[in-house]
């Protein structure tokens, strides 16, 4: 139906990204239930390397974004209302929520390391500020995770109706119109 395409380093970054917030999603929701010890010791510094990454990518994305505009939403109605809202929503989330865990660990005694380098904390160990910025960063995940699911329903009913929605998403050479 329609021919306009998000940008290829568009597409990279939505798809990495993509894959890695879902990746922390799964992560940190089984994470949370591991004994003390070794294993949960090297999953929780994983979670918040690879949880800093994506608040990287996000702001990349957004820079990007500013400066190539994205194509027009193509379908029209309720239907256009509702992805603008999910789009601007998910990028809160993703905003929102990484920061929220780099602020919970900054009030907290665990190290935070970037792939076992030091990053600065911009607080102190402290419990109920590390509490209040944890239940931020459960909220924002999980209200993400849900707009998350919205989005790929979205997504797939576009996907199987073939109305050009989804290969907006994807390379001209792997989906044509
Ligand atoms: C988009 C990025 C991120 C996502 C989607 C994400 C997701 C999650 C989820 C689903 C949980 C489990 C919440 C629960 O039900 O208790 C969690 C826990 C946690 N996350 Fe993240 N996270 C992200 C980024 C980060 C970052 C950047 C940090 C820190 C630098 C971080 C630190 C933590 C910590 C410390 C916990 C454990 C909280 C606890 O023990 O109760 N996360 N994360
Ligand atoms: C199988 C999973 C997914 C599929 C099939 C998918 C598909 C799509 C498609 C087709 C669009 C373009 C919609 C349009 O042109 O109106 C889009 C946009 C978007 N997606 Fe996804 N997506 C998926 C997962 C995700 C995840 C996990 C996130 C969040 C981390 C996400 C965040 C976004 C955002 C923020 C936009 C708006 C882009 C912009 O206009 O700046 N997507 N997605």
């Amino acid at each position: 139906m329609t021919a306009a395409r998000y940008s290829l380093p568009a597409m990279i970054l939505h798809w990495v990204q993509a894959a890695l917030v879902i990746w922390l999603l799964w992560r940190g929701w089984t994470m949370i239930d591991l004994p003390k010890g070794a294993e949960r010791t090297a999953a929780y510094a994983l979670h918040k390397s690879l949880g800093l990454v994506a608040l990287a990518l996000v702001v990349i994305r957004l820079g990007w974004r500013r400066m190539n505009r994205p194509p027009a939403i193509s379908v029209g109605g309720w239907e256009a209302a509702l992805a603008s809202l999910t789009h601007r929503a998910l990028y809160v989330f993703l905003l929102v929520a990484p920061l929220a865990g780099y602020f919970a660990s900054s009030f907290s005694t665990y190290p935070l390391k970037f792939f076992g380098i030091e990053v600065p904390k911009v607080g102190w160990p402290d419990e109920s500020i590390n509490a209040l910025f944890k239940w931020t960063h459960i909220v924002f995940t999980w209200g993400g995770a849900a707009l998350v699911f919205l989005h790929v329903v979205g997504a797939f009913k576009h996907g199987l109706g073939r109305d050009g929605v989804l290969q907006r998403m994807l390379p001209a050479r792997l989906f044509r119109n």
